[in-house]
């Protein structure tokens, strides 16, 4: 049972236990071995490293993930309440993006997480889900046009990893070629060069900046101008900064988890058959993957509020707990089901993939909608479609929270090159207002894709 309570003064110092590194890699036994180990040695909340010196809790139990990030009382989603910042071992100003801070709905508590989420949700509920669906298949046919006549394509780079972007783009009403320049400064955002991934945080915020701008001129039906016309009444730095929030919360789950599903479908022989016997639906393959290869494999974090005992662990105020969302769907007291032909995961959306709580995420239907199009998309256009490396040879991005692929390479028989028919799709993409703007007289949106222009062609 999952205990949470406020400080126990008889509890044991847990900070004298040794802390696992998360940094290190991962050991040659594996992920589940390694949280089997963690779970053996602390029981359900384990003592970790993030880098040198550096402590957290790690949530190993499901019940105790649920517990905390349920209760907001208790635990906080405000970088600036950790113990290591206040005390200032780390800035959050060059932490990395999952443990940085912004103004945005994700790092904040109580009436003022209410106060920044409401517009995102209800813009995200005006969103037309037909149309949007059409959207995606136009982006995702177009990223298939790009590269079919090769026969040969990596699906991360250029397809799982610009799809959602260019998705979300949509939804801010801007044509394309905006969401090609925001894939490149996002990727840049989650990559490992941290002077660039400086460079194009600040690009961003120009970005979203000048976007408010624009939709206060050109007000449109999309996420934005609802945002700027919630009755919440946002600041315009607030808007931008909760549209900087959509893109950055999409993009890597979204990417990782159609990479998933393809490396799945990819190497794994019996669900290969029944997803395309349709013994099994793509819904339930990517609650599959969700279960079984987390795009998120550990969420960070909740800060305790204060002294409160959980899972047999003494956390301290000012502590960090991490969402163990791996190691909790391998908790031995949450084992589901699975098919005995297939091996796949039955009858269970109670994985803990979109969260939780208060945070819990906003956009899960138009997420599953995405993946589920970008999947089928690829399983119809690319005929022969296998990897194009030995299983062993995939590289895994070196994060210890995502479980993503760094790169996921593939051959196919060659497709003719797309038809000019293709490139007149059902859902058109809305230029009007960005041709008027994308003249040299254009507004600032439009000097920024200039300039994005002219770096991609030095
Ligand atoms: C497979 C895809 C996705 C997964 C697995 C996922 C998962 C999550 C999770 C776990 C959280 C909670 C974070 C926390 O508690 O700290 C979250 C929050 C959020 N997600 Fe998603 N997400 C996905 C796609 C999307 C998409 C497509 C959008 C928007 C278009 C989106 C927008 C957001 C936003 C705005 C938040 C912050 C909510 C808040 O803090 O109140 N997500 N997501």
């Amino acid at each position: 049972m999952t205990t949470v309570r406020p400080g126990d003064p008889a509890a044991p110092p847990d900070h004298r236990r040794e802390a696992f590194r998360l940094y290190s890699t991962t050991p040659d036994t594996g992920r589940d071995a390694l949280w089997a180990q963690l779970r053996e040695r602390h029981g359900p909340v384990a003592p970790v490293e993030l880098e040198n010196g550096v402590r957290a809790w790690l949530l190993l139990g499901y019940h105790e993930n649920l517990a905390v990030l349920q209760n907001q009382h208790l635990f906080s989603r405000d970088t600036r309440r950790w113990r290591e910042v206040v005390e200032g071992r780390v800035d959050l100003a060059t932490a990395r993006p999952a443990l940085s801070w912004r103004p945005n709905a994700l790092y904040a508590d109580g009436s003022e997480h209410t106060r920044l989420r409401s517009p995102i949700v209800d813009a995200l509920a005006r969103v037309d889900m037909n149309a949007t669906a059409r959207t995606v298949r136009r982006i995702a046919d177009s990223l298939v046009d790009s590269f079919t006549a090769s026969g040969r394509a990596d699906l991360i780079a250029e397809y799982a990893s610009p799809l959602p972007v260019l998705v979300v783009n949509s939804l801010y009403g801007l044509p394309d070629s905006y969401g090609h320049m925001l894939g490149d400064l996002t990727a840049i955002v989650f990559g490992e060069d941290a002077r660039r991934g400086e460079e194009a945080v600040g690009r961003i915020q120009q970005f979203f900046s000048d976007l408010v701008a624009r939709k206060h001129r050109y007000p449109g039906p999309d996420l934005v101008s609802w945002m700027l016309e919630h009755p919440a009444g946002l600041k315009d730095h607030e808007v931008a900064h909760q549209a900087a929030l959509i893109n950055s919360a999409s993009h890597q789950p979204t990417t990782h988890l159609i990479g998933n599903t393809m490396r799945t479908l990819l190497c794994d022989d019996r669900i290969r058959a029944a997803y395309a016997d349709a013994r099994l639906s793509v819904q339930d393959l990517l609650d599959h993957v969700m279960w079984t290869d987390t795009p998120f494999q550990i969420l960070p974090a909740r800060f305790a509020l204060q002294d409160t005992r959980i899972g047999g662990a003494q956390v301290r105020a000012g502590d960090a707990l991490l969402i163990g969302f791996d190691p909790a769907h391998r908790d031995p007291a949450v084992q589901c089901g699975r098919d005995v032909v297939t091996g796949v995961v039955s009858g269970s959306r109670a994985h803990l993939m979109f969260g939780a709580g208060p945070h819990a995420c906003p956009a899960r239907e138009l997420a599953r909608m995405i993946a589920s199009i970008a999947v089928t998309t690829l399983q119809e256009r690319l005929t022969g479609l296998r990897l194009a490396v030995e299983p062993e040879e995939l590289r895994w991005v070196p994060s210890p929270f995502v479980r993503g692929l760094a790169a996921l390479p593939v051959a196919f028989t060659p497709g003719e090159p797309p038809r000019p028919e293709r490139s007149r799709p059902e859902a058109p993409e809305p230029v009007a207002e960005a041709e008027e703007l994308d003249s040299p007289e254009g507004d600032l949106l439009g000097r920024l894709l200039s300039w994005w222009r002219g770096r991609r062609t030095q």
